[in-house]
C-alpha cells in the first residue's frame, strides 16, 4: 500500500518521546508499505508567525516562518527515523514522489504559503496515487459540532466528503464545529476520492489500527 500520513506540529511535538514513538510505527509500516508524511509546525511555528507579526511581516511572510518550521520538524522527524528515512526534506510533492524510489520514508513539511500541511499530504495522496490517507489530529476525530461546546456533539464513524467539505462550509458561516481538516484539504480528498482517516495522534499505533482498516476515529468515504 502507498500511504500518507500528516501529523500535526501540536500532536508530534509534544515530547521527544513522540517522536521516537513515530519513527518506530513509520519503520514497522515501511517494512511493507510506501510510507510518505508530512509534519506540522505546531507551537513553535505559532510563536515564530506572531513574532514576525509584531514587527509587521505580511501574513505570506509569516506563512514562509511557519514553512520553515514545519520543515525543522521533518528533519527532526528524520533524525529519529535514521537509516531507513530518505535524508532530505523534500519541497515539493513532486520531489517528494521522486525521493520515495530510493525506498525509504519521506517526511516532508510545507510547501506553499497560504496552505496547511493537512492541505500539502491531500495533495501528495494525489501525487503518490496513495491508497490511504491518515490524519494524526488533536482531536479523535470527526464531530458534528465542537464537542468542547456542544454537549450534544456527535462523533463520526464515517463522513462522506461531501458532508465533510459541506460541514466546514457551515463552521465558516459560525455554526462551530471545530473541523480538524481544513477546507482546501477537504475539496482535494473529495474530488480524488482518497480514502482518509482522521484518528487522535497522540498515541501513535492508532496509526497501525488504520492502516489496518479497523474502526477508529473518523472515516472519510
Ligand atoms: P500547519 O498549520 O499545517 O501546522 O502549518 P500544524 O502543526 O498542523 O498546526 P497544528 O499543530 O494543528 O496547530 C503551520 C503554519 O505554516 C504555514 C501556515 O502559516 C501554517 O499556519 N504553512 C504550512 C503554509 O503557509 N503552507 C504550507 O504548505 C504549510
Amino acid at each position: 500500500m502507498i500511504i500518507v500520513l500528516s501529523v500535526g506540529g501540536s500532536v508530534i511535538c509534544q515530547s521527544q518521546h513522540r517522536f521516537a514513538e513515530y519513527s518506530q510505527v513509520l519503520k514497522n509500516l515501511s517494512s511493507d508499505h510506501t510510507v510518505f508524511v508530512v509534519v506540522g509546525g505546531g507551537a513553535t511555528a505559532r510563536k515564530y508567525i506572531e513574532k514576525a507579526r509584531t514587527f509587521g511581516a505580511d501574513e505570506a511572510f509569516c506563512d514562509t516562518i511557519g514553512i520553515g518550521v514545519t520543515r525543522l520538524n521533518a528533519r527532526l522527524l528524520i533524525a529519529a527515523i535514521g537509516c531507513d528515512a530518505y535524508p532530505v526534506v523534500p519541497e515539493t510533492q513532486e520531489a517528494a514522489v521522486v525521493a520515495a524510489l530510493s525506498g525509504r520514508i519521506v517526511v516532508m513539511g510545507g510547501t506553499t504559503p497560504g496552505h496547511t500541511t493537512d492541505a500539502v499530504a491531500a495533495i501528495l495522496a494525489e501525487c503518490a496515487h496513495a491508497d490511504l490517507l491518515i490524519n494524526a489530529t488533536a482531536t479523535d476525530g470527526i464531530y458534528t459540532k465542537d464537542p468542547k461546546k456542544y454537549p450534544d456533539a456527535v462523533k463520526l464513524d464515517e463522513i462522506s466528503p461531501e458532508r465533510l467539505v459541506g460541514l466546514i462550509a457551515a463552521e465558516k458561516m459560525g455554526a462551530g464545529a471545530n473541523l480538524p481538516i481544513d477546507m482546501l484539504a477537504a475539496k482535494i480528498i473529495e474530488r480524488s476520492g482518497i480514502l482518509t482517516v482522521v484518528i487522535d495522534g497522540s498515541d501513535p499505533s492508532n496509526v497501525l489500527v488504520a492502516m489496518r482498516g479497523m474502526q477508529i476515529g473518523t472515516c472519510v468515504r
